[in-house]
């Protein structure tokens, strides 16, 4: 993939293994991708397809035991696979930062929240007590929170769910970093307070001229907030695009599978039953085709037999990992074929297939 030269964050054949009694499972397989500054990158993937996982090898988080991490990701040109863990620490924060997928985890229950947001101020700025305070409650009132002076004395569990996310995100706004993962930052929150909290971090991000990668399982999320997409699935990345072009013209079955699944207004009813219909592949023993393949209303023999590369289409920065792309004569063949044989019903949406 082509990397530009202002790249704040390139991210080269990342592998990320995890030792486990079954076996290695491969969360992370050979992602490749850049960021430049001020600019945004949603990640989009059912559960397990591998998004916290990536969020955490990039910014080195993953604990040592247990983990086996290749590739190369260079952070503003230093490889941060071969930085020591003090070196880390000193990047965590004013240089990059991450919320979390469950904000409350990340909040400490017997600390105040005042000192919470206050503390990586202290241990990067050099603040005093007193002026870390300040800016803490500065930062306070830029997330929304009404009366800081008041509520930094608070505790966690005092404040709504809204609420704990906002200070989650006050916390990583604090040092100002160049690149801020947040890993689902809405997902537990009604749909009103998910807006507010996805437009806070991007009128932050405007302002700050910050990077910001947005981890969802919800293609609605991203759609119209961050400047591409990447769309993954079994640990790799199968659909790469600006954001405009992939809603207007996706080539990967699985990420039109994930459009599918978004809930619309006129069926809300019955909304929480869309999904995509089968289940992941085990990624200790993954299949050899294409990693979709027995979920795919398109799929053909070649699918199983051999997995496709990821291959660049005619719009530039557009990317996608398919025989069979969609809107394309050969996959409109390949569903009608299958629809003929039985493996895939009347609908073209239930997928019965031998494999
Ligand atoms: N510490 C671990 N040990 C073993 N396997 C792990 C570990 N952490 C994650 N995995 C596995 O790695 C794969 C990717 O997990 P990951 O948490 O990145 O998924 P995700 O896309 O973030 O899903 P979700 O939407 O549910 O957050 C899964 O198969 C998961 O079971
Ligand atoms: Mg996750």
């Amino acid at each position: 993939m082509k990397v530009s030269e202002e790249a704040l964050l390139e991210v080269d054949n990342l592998r990320t293994q995890f030792d486990t009694p079954d076996g290695l499972l491969t969360a992370v397989d050979g992602v490749s991708f850049s960021l430049s500054k001020g600019k945004s990158l949603g990640v989009v993937g059912e559960s397990g397809s591998g998004k916290s996982v990536m969020s955490r090898s990039v910014m080195r988080l993953l604990p040592k035991a247990d983990v086996r991490t290749e590739g190369t990701v260079r952070f503003k040109s230093r490889n941060l696979m071969d930085l020591a863990p003090q070196d880390l620490r000193k990047l965590w924060g004013p240089e990059m930062a991450m919320i979390f997928q469950d904000p409350l985890g990340s909040l400490n229950p017997v600390m105040k929240v005042g000192k919470q947001v206050a503390e990586g101020l202290r241990l990067h700025s050099g603040l005093s007590k007193k002026e870390a305070r300040f800016e803490a409650l500065k930062l306070l009132r830029e997330v929304g929170i009404s009366e800081p002076e008041r509520r930094l004395d608070e505790y966690p569990h005092q404040f709504s769910g809204g609420m704990r996310q906002r200070i989650v995100i006050a916390i990583a706004l604090a040092c100002q970093p160049d690149l801020l993962i947040a890993d689902e930052p809405t997902t537990a929150l009604d749909v009103t307070v998910q807006a507010q909290i996805l437009d806070l971090i991007e009128e932050q991000r405007n302002r700050r001229n910050m990077s910001l990668i947005l981890v969802t399982h919800d293609l609605g999320v991203v759609a119209g907030r961050t400047d591409e997409i990447m769309v993954m699935y079994a640990g790799r990345i199968v659909e790469r695009a600006p954001t405009k072009v992939l809603f207007s013209n996706m080539k990967m079955p699985y990420t039109e599978a994930l459009l599918e699944s978004i809930p619309k207004l006129e069926r809300a009813s019955h909304s929480h039953l869309l999904s995509i219909p089968g289940q992941p592949p085990n990624m200790v023993d993954a299949p050899r085709g294409c990693k979709f393949a027995a979920r795919c209303k398109y799929v053909q023999d070649r699918c199983v037999a051999e997995e496709p590369d990821l291959v660049a289409a005619s719009t530039p920065g557009h990317f996608y990992r398919c025989f069979f792309p969609v809107g394309s004569a050969e996959s409109a063949d390949a569903l009608a074929r299958n629809v003929a044989n039985g493996k895939v019903d009347e609908s073209g949406s239930r997928v019965h297939i031998r494999t």
